[in-house]
Order: C-alpha cells, then structure tokens, then sequence
C-alpha cells in the first residue's frame, strides 16, 4: 500500500484505548471528515475491522488480515506464500506445482493484474478480495478428480453461512447468496492416465471489495451482509472444513457430499439451459448426480450436463 494516509490513521486507531471521532481525527489530519470516512473505507477494504458510529467515533477491532505463520491450516502444510500483487494466483500456483512443491501450498494475493475465471473469463480481482490458489496432490483416480471443486464450493456455502450469510451452490462451483455470485472456483489439473500429477484449485470471494460487473450475472461481497470480515480468518475457517472434505473425497469420492450439494443448490427444479451430450439443452435441473453431473428432466429424459456453466431461465429468486 502506498501511504495515502489510511496507514497514519491506522496507526492512530491501534494505539487508541477508547473510540475515535470523525472530528477528531479530521483535526489531527487537518483533513476533512468525509476524507476520514475515505480513509477508514480503504482500510476496510483492506481488511481491517473498523467500526463506527456517530455518536461514538471509530474503533478498532481485533481479527484483521494476518496471513502470516500464525494461520491455522488445518493440516494442509502451506507453506501459504502472501503476496501484495500477483498475475494470478494460479499461475504462480501452477508454476510451483510443476517444479514439484508439496501438496498444500496456498498462494494469496492482495490483488491480481491477470485474475482469470473458467471458460478464459477475465477475473476481476482488487485489493478486499480473497484470491487464492491451493495446491493439492489428490490421490484419487481422474476422473473423480474434478468434483473435488463441488466439494470446495460447497464447503465455502456452509463457511459463509456459520457467518450469517444465506449462501447457496450454483453448480458447477460458484457460490450465491440472493442471486448474485459471491465466488468462484477455477481447477487445473495435471494428468497422468491413472492418476492425478496435481490440481490447483483457484478460489475469488468477493469479500470487503466493491463488487464487480459481471457480464452474465449480478455480484456481491460478503460485506454487505456482514460488514468488514477478515480474509485470513475466512480462509482459515474454509481450510478446515476442507480439510475434512478433502479426506473424506478421498475416501469415498463424491457420493458422501451429494446430499447436501443438492439441498443447498439454487437450481433445484429451476428451469436451465445447459450443454448435454448431445448439444445444448433446456430443462428442469433435478440434481447431481454421484458423478457430479447435473442432471435435467428434459421432457420425460433424464439429461446429464456435463460440464461448463448453465444458466437460470428465469432470474434466480
Ligand atoms: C469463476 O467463477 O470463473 C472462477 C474464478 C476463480 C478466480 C480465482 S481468484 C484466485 C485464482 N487465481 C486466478 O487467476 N483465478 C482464481
């Protein structure tokens, strides 16, 4: 971060033992209080609890960002390399899988300058977000491999939800909460004929960032919901629901994790088009299936769609 001043009056808050007024601060700043207000939204952004009110002044809380050795894992290794600005994740991810890094690396980003989505979308990725990669060495055939980024999604629905956040799935691997897109999550993986070399599984939450313009669907950030949240304690808090997940996937594939998929799908019985074996189709989504197929009743046919996104006919409630 440049010093832009929101560093000074974070240094203020710190050593503060009571709250802060918006005047008082203007005056120590010799800056207006609208200018204070700017200040506190960009350490916000960055993660840092502020609270405020009126009558009160501004305070900080404990729990910002700390993606340091302190984080918990969960039991995946690390090491988690923080960086302030990145390409993408992925790509530093995916470079390092290659040259033979261990199964649990995670690489964060403040921002990214190259973020990419699936289908070669462009990632929209400023400075609140959480964008990270984690490398993972899934000893599991390959093609039971890629619900692997079901299992993620959904682990980060049940993470927003023990926040208070009404989260849901919309497969393949995009969270929601009142039809708009929280996240998103992006795998690559490396192949051998029976087993996987590695995957990477890129994950954006929007989180105290603005969110973007999406050019299919709505977006929001946790925020809205919940105010300022850390993003190191939201990736702590995923990690070790993962961790569990990741386990069992191995144990047991996909069939354990079916059930609550399907009950926390936006898409249940909404009306989609989506691309079937042979070619596009439209129908009522009915569910995944083990393989983590969605299924469409299509006239009196069961269809499995089988990869790439589906889109609600109708808006999503
Ligand atoms: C999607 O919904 O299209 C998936 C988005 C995945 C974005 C994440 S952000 C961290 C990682 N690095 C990237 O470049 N992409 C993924």
């Amino acid at each position: 971060m440049t010093n832009d001043g929101a560093r000074d009056l974070l240094s203020v808050l710190r050593r503060a033992a009571a709250p802060v007024s918006g005047a008082a601060l203007a005056r120590r700043f010799g800056i207006s209080r609208a200018a204070v207000h700017k200040r506190i939204e960009k350490l916000r952004v960055q993660g840092h609890r502020v609270t405020g009110t009126q009558r009160l002044g501004y305070r900080l809380r404990a729990g910002g960002d700390r993606f340091g050795p302190g984080l918990d894992l969960h039991g995946f290794g690390g090491p988690l390399l923080h960086r302030r600005r990145l390409g993408s994740t992925q790509d530093e991810a995916k470079d390092r899988a290659a040259r033979g890094a261990p199964e649990g690396l995670i690489v964060v980003a403040d921002r990214q300058v190259a973020g990419r989505g699936r289908r070669g979308r462009v990632w929209s990725s400023p400075a609140g977000g959480l964008w990270f990669s984690i490398l993972l060495r899934p000893v599991v055939p390959p093609e039971r491999a890629p619900t692997l980024a079901l299992v993620a999604a959904l682990d980060w629905a049940e993470t927003l939800i023990a926040r208070g956040i009404p989260a849901v799935v919309k497969w393949p691997n995009d969270v929601w909460a009142e039809g708009k897109k929280i996240a998103g999550i992006l795998t690559e993986m490396a192949l051998e004929p029976d087993r996987v070399q590695w995957m990477v599984l890129g994950v954006g939450v929007n989180v105290n960032n603005r969110p973007p313009a999406l050019p299919d669907t709505a977006a929001a950030s946790v925020r809205e919901w919940v105010g300022p949240v850390s993003r190191s304690e939201l990736l702590s808090d995923w990690l070790g629901r993962f961790a569990r997940s990741y386990a069992r996937h191995a144990r047991a594939g996909f069939a354990p994790f079916r059930h609550a998929y399907n009950a926390r799908s936006v898409l249940n019985g909404r009306w989609v088009t989506g691309v079937g074996p042979d070619g596009a189709v439209r129908g009522r989504a009915m569910g995944v299936d083990v393989e983590g197929r969605l299924r469409l009743a299509v006239g009196r046919r069961s269809v499995a769609v089988m990869g790439g996104d589906v889109s609600l006919v109708r808006p999503a409630r």
